[in-house]
This record gives C-alpha cells, sequence and structure tokens, in this order.
C-alpha cells in the first residue's frame, strides 16, 4: 500500500513539473510576443510623432469638450510657446473662430480653409486653419483636429502689395491729372489770349460810342424844340443800354482774368498765397451760372496767408463750390455758408450746405477716385479725390460730414504761414 502511494507521489509531482513547464514556456512565448508587440507600437508612436514633429503646418488635437490635448513643435515654434502652456486650454480661447465655424463645429462638421487668428498670450498669428472632427471605429465623436497654415507673411506682402499699388495708382492718376490740367490750362490760355483782343477793341468802341452819343444828344438838344417823343425815348434808354454792355464787357474781362489764373495753375510753384483773394475768385467763377445765394462769413479783410499753389487752391475750392451746387440744385431756399477760423497755427475753413446731402453709406466713399453718385455724364467722380490729394498736398486736410438738419459741411484745414515765414 505505501509503495502504491509513493508511486502515485512520483506519478503527480511529474505530471505537475510537466504542467510548470508549459506554462513556462507559454508565459515566455507570450512575454515575447508582448514585447514585440510593444516594439511594432513605440515604433508606430513614433513614427506618428515624427510626422506630427516635421510637419510645417500647426496642428492641435483636442478631446471632445474641445480641450486640447496635444500639439505639435511646429505650433510651439509659430506661437512661441511651449506644450504645456496650451494643453489643457479650451481652443476657442488660443483660435478665434467666427459664429458660422464655432456653429458648425458645434454640430460636429468641419470647417475649412478659414482665415482666423491664433492668440497665445500676447502672440497673434494668422492661419488658415481646417478643422476635423475626431471619431473612432463606430463613429462616435471623440475631439477635433486643427491643422493651420501661417499666413501672416503672405499678408503681410499682400499688404505691402496693396499700399505700393495704391501709390502707384495715386502717382498714376497725378501725372494724368497733371498732363490734362496743362492742356486745358494751354487751350485756356490761347482761348483768354484770343477773346482779349475782340473784348478791348469793343470797350473801345463802346466808351467812344459813349462820348458820341452824349456830343450828339447835346446838339439835339441845342437845335431841337421840342424833341420828338421817340428821340426822347432813345435819350432816355440809352444810358441804360451803354451801362449793361459795359458791365456785360467787364464780367466778359472777369472771365478772361480768371481763365488766365487758370490756365498758369501747373506753371505756378507753391508760395505764399491769400486763401480770401482765391476764394472769392473761385466764388466769382462759379456763382455766374447759378442762382444760389452764398454768404462768406468773416473771412478776414486782411488776408490769410498759407503756403501753397494758389492755382490748385482755386481748383479745390471751385470743386467744392460746384459739388454744393449741384447738390443745392433740389432745395428749396437753397444756401451756402463759408467760415473760417484760425485754430492755434491752422486755419479751417467750413463750406456748409444746405443741399441734398448723402447717405450715411456712401459718406466715407466720397473721397475715393471715381466715386459719383451723379448720372453717367454728369460727374466723373474724381473731384473730391482731386481736393482731398492738394490738401494733403498742402500738409493739410479735408473731411466730410452731414449736417444735423440739412446738407453737409467740408471743412479744409490748412497750416498757416506768418509774415516771417516768407
Ligand atoms: N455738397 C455735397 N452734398 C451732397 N453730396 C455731395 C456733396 N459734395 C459731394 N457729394 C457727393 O460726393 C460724390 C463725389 O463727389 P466728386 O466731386 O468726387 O465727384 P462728382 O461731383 O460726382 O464728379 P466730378 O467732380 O468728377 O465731376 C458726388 O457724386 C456726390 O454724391
Ligand atoms: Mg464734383
Amino acid at each position: 500500500m505505501e509503495e502504491a502511494n509513493q508511486k502515485f507521489d512520483d506519478v503527480a509531482w511529474t505530471e505537475v513539473m510537466a504542467q510548470v513547464e508549459k506554462t513556462y514556456v507559454l508565459l515566455t512565448e507570450q512575454q515575447v510576443e508582448l514585447e514585440s508587440q510593444n516594439k511594432s507600437l513605440t515604433s508606430t508612436q513614433e513614427f506618428l510623432s515624427n510626422i506630427m514633429e516635421s510637419m510645417t503646418d500647426v496642428l492641435l488635437v483636442c478631446d471632445r469638450d474641445g480641450v486640447i490635448v496635444q500639439c505639435n513643435k511646429a505650433f510651439e515654434a509659430q506661437l512661441c510657446t511651449k506644450e504645456n502652456q496650451v494643453i489643457g486650454t479650451h481652443y476657442t480661447d488660443l483660435i478665434k473662430l467666427d459664429e458660422a465655424s464655432l456653429k458648425l463645429l458645434g454640430s460636429n462638421q468641419s470647417v475649412s480653409d478659414i482665415n482666423v487668428d491664433i492668440v497665445v498670450d500676447q502672440v497673434t498669428e494668422q492661419f488658415s486653419v481646417n478643422c476635423c472632427v475626431r471619431q473612432d471605429d463606430r463613429l462616435r465623436m471623440l475631439g477635433y483636429v486643427f491643422i493651420g497654415r501661417p499666413i501672416g507673411e503672405l499678408v503681410r506682402a499682400h499688404q505691402d502689395l496693396q499700399i505700393t499699388h495704391t501709390q502707384l495708382k495715386e502717382s498714376q492718376d497725378h501725372l494724368i491729372e497733371s498732363e490734362k490740367m496743362a492742356s486745358l490750362g494751354r487751350l485756356v490760355s490761347g482761348v483768354a489770349h484770343e477773346i482779349n483782343n475782340p473784348v478791348s477793341f469793343v470797350y473801345g468802341n463802346v466808351y467812344a460810342l459813349h462820348q458820341f452819343f452824349e456830343r450828339l444828344k447835346q446838339q439835339i438838344i441845342d437845335t431841337t424844340k421840342p424833341i420828338p417823343e421817340d428821340v426822347q425815348d432813345i435819350f432816355d434808354d440809352m444810358p441804360q443800354l451803354m451801362e449793361g454792355t459795359i458791365e456785360g464787357l467787364e464780367r466778359v474781362t472777369d472771365i478772361i482774368t480768371g481763365l488766365r489764373n487758370f490756365s498758369s495753375i501747373y506753371k505756378e510753384e507753391s508760395k505764399r498765397v491769400d486763401l480770401t483773394e482765391i476764394i472769392k475768385m473761385a466764388v466769382l467763377w462759379t456763382q455766374k451760372s447759378h442762382k444760389i445765394n452764398i454768404q462768406i462769413d468773416n473771412l478776414t479783410e486782411n488776408g490769410i496767408f498759407v503756403y501753397a499753389n494758389a492755382g490748385k487752391l482755386h481748383q479745390l475750392f471751385v470743386n467744392l463750390l460746384q459739388n454744393a451746387f449741384f447738390a443745392l440744385n433740389s432745395v428749396d431756399a437753397p444756401n451756402l455758408v463759408i467760415t473760417s477760423a484760425v485754430e492755434d497755427d491752422k486755419i479751417k475753413i467750413n463750406f456748409i450746405d444746405n443741399g441734398i446731402g448723402i447717405e450715411k453709406s456712401k459718406l466715407s466713399k466720397i473721397f475715393d477716385p471715381f466715386y459719383s453718385t451723379k448720372k453717367t455724364g454728369e460727374g466723373m467722380g474724381l473731384g473730391l479725390y482731386i481736393c482731398y490729394n492738394i490738401a494733403k498736398e498742402f500738409m493739410g486736410s479735408l473731411s466730410a460730414k452731414n449736417n444735423p438738419d440739412q446738407g453737409m459741411t467740408f471743412t479744409l484745414i490748412l497750416p498757416l504761414m506768418d509774415d516771417q515765414d516768407a
């Protein structure tokens, strides 16, 4: 019996040992497999992390609540930050998305190619951003992935290009304008010269006629008694006719003077000029063709002196006056007031009309070249653009606003010139 027990113990022991060995082999096999899986996991992780780190686009990974859980090196470099500074932050604190994009993300939809600012501390950069929703195998939402391409440089280059383009366009406009005005000046000067000759002899003849008439009248009065009624009528009407003719001639002379001034615009250099004279001349010029009440307030009689080109200022005032007349055409009791005030070392001239004014939305555009609300053929939309640039050229400014009640006010500010500056 005892022997039988001893035999069984040996068998059991051998069996146990065999099982232990088997388990050990299995465990070793599993460990090898685990190690190999771990190796491949590490290499996959390394591979993914290499891809992320070598990307030049910035990458942000968020969880389903929008909290950032990872960012790449490009993000750190672009925004001068460190991963631990952004992890745990909500993406809306850094990425300044518009309402529409936030709405799309809120409903688990992607957004693509939107230009946004990303702000970390004091650093702001512009990016073109794509964002997609992260999902698992069963299409459950896990979070978001943002990928952004820096466009700050591009935007800056574009802005520089735009500034250069505007400057180029301005100089081109200026050149065209100067050439146009110079040719117009030559034409006007020729016409003024041609008109001046006949006007001079008409002047002389009218004066002589006046003298002859007086002598003839005296002779008739001395010799004919009573004077026939129709002759007396001629005697009565004649002085008025003469006066009217001389007045007409004086107006033509004024116009010629004006034309001559105008024709010398682009020949003149800048110098100390009297603003009051130029305004009065511009009013005289433009008022002839309009029956509008112009009130020139407190323009000092001693003159207001600025350093500018008289011709260009004349052009500025004529443009402002013509615009005002146009706006006043369709209103009852049209009125234009020109005021001036000295403020420190500057002169401020206001042109206040009670015309039709302009809609608020259009006000910001009126100084743009080729902006006009007039019908085709009535205006080129260059008047105010030219005025604005003339004011700027002489270190001044020109601005416009609608009056609280009716019409518009244009304000020209120019630096004054003292006697000492002359
Ligand atoms: N006093 C004003 N009252 C109301 N609107 C004005 C006045 N002055 C200018 N505007 C508005 O500004 C626009 C631009 O004026 P601007 O002088 O540049 O061009 P324009 O008068 O239309 O044409 P152009 O002067 O080239 O003949 C005008 O079309 C008009 O709508
Ligand atoms: Mg105009």
